[in-house]
C-alpha cells in the first residue's frame, strides 16, 4: 500500500497549498484531506485531481475543536488505512480582534492615553467562544485536538521539539524550503505547557479509551 499522508484542515490556505507541493515531490503516496467541510473537501479534491489526474486522495471528516469528531476521524482512519505515514496537524484558527468601545471610551480618560493607542492595548478584544468539550475553541482547535489525535495513532508528543519552530521560506531564486528556528520559550515552561496538557489529557482518558477499544473491533 502506498504511504498514506494526512493533512488536517486541507480544504483551503496552507493547507491545500501543502497537499499540491506533496503531490508534486511525491507521487507515491495517498493523500487524506482531513476536513471539517466535506463539500470543501470536494472541492479541493477536484482541483488537486485537475493537476494531478493519477493522484489518490480520500476524505475525512474531522472537526479538531470538537473530541468526539476526532475520536470518530481516527476510527474511520483506522479501519480505512492499513498505515499511516505522515499527520499533518495544519488545521487552525485565529480569533478575530474586535474594537472594544467600552475600553477605547475609560482609556481616552485615563492615564493609560498614550500607552492605548501605541500598542492598542486595551482597545481590541479577541472572542474566542467556549467548545462543546468546555475548552476554549483557539485552544482546541491549534492544539488540544491535534495532541489527541496524536496519541490515538499512538505517536508520543514528546518526540516532537517542543523549542523549535518550522518556517517555510522561499529563496531569492524561488526555491521553498524548511528553517528550524529557536521558539522564544524555555525549557521548563515548555514542560509546564505540556504537563498540562496531559493533565488534560487525563480528564477526557475514559472517553479517548472506549474510542480505542471501538476501534479495535475491526
Ligand atoms: N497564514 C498565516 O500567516 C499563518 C501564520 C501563523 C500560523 N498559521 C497557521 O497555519 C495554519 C493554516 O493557516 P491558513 O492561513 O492556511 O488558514 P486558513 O486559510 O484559514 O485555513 C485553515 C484551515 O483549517 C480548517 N479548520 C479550521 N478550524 C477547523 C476545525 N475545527 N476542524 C477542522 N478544520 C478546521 C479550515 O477549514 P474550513 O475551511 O472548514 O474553515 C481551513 O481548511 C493555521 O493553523 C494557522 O493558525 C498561519
Amino acid at each position: 500500500m502506498k504511504k498514506v499522508v494526512v493533512v488536517t484542515g486541507a480544504s483551503s490556505g496552507i493547507g491545500l497549498a501543502l497537499c499540491e507541493r506533496l503531490l508534486c515531490e511525491d507521487d507515491g503516496l495517498h493523500l487524506c484531506l482531513a476536513c471539517r467541510n466535506l463539500g470543501k473537501a470536494e472541492a479541493a479534491r477536484v482541483a488537486l485531481l485537475s493537476s494531478h489526474p493519477r493522484a489518490e486522495i480520500t476524505l475525512i471528516q474531522i472537526d479538531v475543536s470538537n473530541l468526539q469528531s476526532v475520536f470518530q476521524a481516527s476510527r474511520e482512519l483506522k479501519q480505512r488505512f492499513e498505515r499511516l505515514d505522515y499527520l499533518y496537524v495544519n488545521a487552525g484558527i485565529m480569533p478575530n480582534p474586535q474594537l472594544n468601545l467600552k475600553a477605547l471610551f475609560s482609556g481616552l480618560f485615563s492615564r493609560k492615553v498614550f500607552h492605548m493607542f501605541s500598542t492598542a492595548e486595551g482597545l481590541l478584544t479577541q472572542d474566542d467562544r467556549v467548545t462543546t468539550d468546555g475548552l476554549q475553541e483557539v485552544f482546541e482547535t491549534n492544539v488540544f485536538g491535534h495532541f489527541i489525535l496524536l496519541w490515538l495513532f499512538r505517536q508520543k508528543p514528546e518526540f516532537l521539539n517542543p523549542l523549535t519552530k518550522y518556517h517555510s521560506a522561499t529563496t531569492g531564486l524561488g526555491n521553498n524550503y524548511v528553517s528550524p528556528q529557536k521558539m522564544d520559550l524555555d525549557e521548563e515552561t515548555a514542560e509546564k505547557f505540556y504537563q498540562n496538557l496531559l493533565d488534560l489529557e487525563k480528564r477526557f482518558g475514559a472517553i479517548r479509551a472506549k474510542s480505542l477499544d471501538s476501534g479495535s473491533e475491526k
